[in-house]
C-alpha cells in the first residue's frame, strides 16, 4: 500500500509506521490519522509483522497534535464527531489490537500525539522528547482518549496538572511518573525499541494477544478483568504454542513458537 502522510516499513518482523509530515511536526490530520489505521491493520494481519512501532519523521517531533488547521472553524457537532470518529478509527484500535505496538517518542508529543502514544502499548522516549496535553490552552479538551488514558498512567492528580496547566513534561520526568518505560539518547532510541521488540519475538504471539485482552479489560467498563484472565488462560491451553512452550521447558531447549 502507498502512503501519503506516513512511512511503513518491515524488517525483521518489527513495522515501524513513521508519521511524515515533519514541516507541521507530524500533526495528525484526517488523513494521517486514516493511512496510520490502514498500516496498523495491515501490520496487523501480515505473518511478518510481531512488534509494530510507531514514531515520527525528524529530529523535532514525534507527533505535535492534531492538526489544528482543520478543525479551527468546527461547530459543537463536528467537534464531536472528529473525537468519535478519531478514538474508534485509531485510538481504541491501537489499544486493543492484537500485535504488540511499541511508541517510539522521539520529540514533542502534545495533544493527540501524546494521545497517540499512550493509545500504544507502552513507551519508549528519547530524552529530548516532550510531552503534555495543551489543548485547554486552545479552548478545548484532550478528545482522543486523553482525559482517560493519561489519569490511568500517571494518576489522576497528575493528570489533572498537566491538563489544566497545558504545560509539557520532559522524558525523565516522564519516566518518574510512568508515562514512559525507558528514555534513552535520540541516536539509541530504535535500537532501543528493537531490543526489547526482539524480547517480545521470542515469545508466545498468541498467549502475548490474550494478556493484551485481559491487561486492557481492566480498563474497560463493565468488564471484569478478572473474568477474562480465566477466560484468556484457559484458552492458551488448547493452542500450539502451549504444547511448544511447555514441552521445551521439560526438554530443557528454547520454545520455537510457530508464530502468528
Ligand atoms: N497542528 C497544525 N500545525 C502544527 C501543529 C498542530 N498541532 N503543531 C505544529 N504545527 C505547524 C506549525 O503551524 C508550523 O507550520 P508553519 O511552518 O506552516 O507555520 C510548523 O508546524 C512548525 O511549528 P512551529 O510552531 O513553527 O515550531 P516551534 O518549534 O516554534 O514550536 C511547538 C513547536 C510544538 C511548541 C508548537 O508547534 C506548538 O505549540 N504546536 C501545537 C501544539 C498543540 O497545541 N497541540 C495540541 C493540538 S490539539
Amino acid at each position: 500500500m502507498s502512503y501519503q502522510n506516513i512511512l511503513s516499513t518491515t524488517t525483521n518482523s518489527i513495522t515501524t509506521i513513521t508519521v511524515n509530515r515533519p514541516k507541521k511536526l507530524n500533526a495528525l490530520n484526517r488523513g494521517t490519522i486514516e493511512e496510520l489505521h490502514d498500516a496498523v491493520a495491515e501490520a496487523n494481519k501480515s505473518k511478518d509483522t510481531k512488534v509494530i512501532v510507531i514514531t515520527g519523521s525528524g529530529e523535532k517531533a514525534f507527533v505535535a497534535g492534531a492538526d489544528i488547521s482543520e478543525f479551527a472553524d468546527f461547530d459543537e457537532k463536528n467537534g464531536g464527531k472528529l473525537a468519535a470518529k478519531g478514538q474508534e478509527l485509531l485510538f481504541d484500535f491501537i489499544e486493543n489490537l492484537a500485535t504488540p505496538v511499541i511508541a517510539a517518542v522521539n520529540g514533542f508529543a502534545l495533544g493527540g500525539g501524546l494521545e497517540l502514544a499512550m493509545a500504544c502499548h507502552f513507551r519508549v522516549a528519547s530524552v529530548n522528547a516532550k510531552m503534555g496535553l495543551p489543548e485547554v490552552s486552545l479552548g478545548v479538551i484532550p478528545g482522543y482518549g486523553g482525559t482517560q488514558r493519561l489519569p490511568q498512567l500517571v494518576g489522576k492528580g497528575r493528570a489533572m496538572e498537566m491538563i489544566m496547566t497545558a504545560g509539557m513534561i520532559d522524558a525523565n520526568q516522564a519516566l518518574e511518573y510512568g508515562l514512559v518505560n525507558h528514555v534513552t539518547t535520540e541516536g539509541e532510541l530504535m535500537s532501543l525499541v528493537e531490543k526489547i521488540a526482539g524480547k517480545i519475538m521470542r515469545n508466545s504471539t498468541v498467549a502475548i494477544q490474550g494478556a493484551i485482552k485481559a491487561i486492557n479489560a481492566n480498563y474497560t467498563d463493565g468488564v471484569d478483568g478478572y473474568k477474562t484472565e480465566i477466560k484468556q488462560f484457559g484458552k492458551c491451553f488448547g493452542t500450539e504454542d502451549f504444547k511448544e512452550g511447555t514441552t521445551a521447558f521439560l526438554e530443557k531447549r528454547k520454545a520455537d513458537f510457530p508464530g502468528k
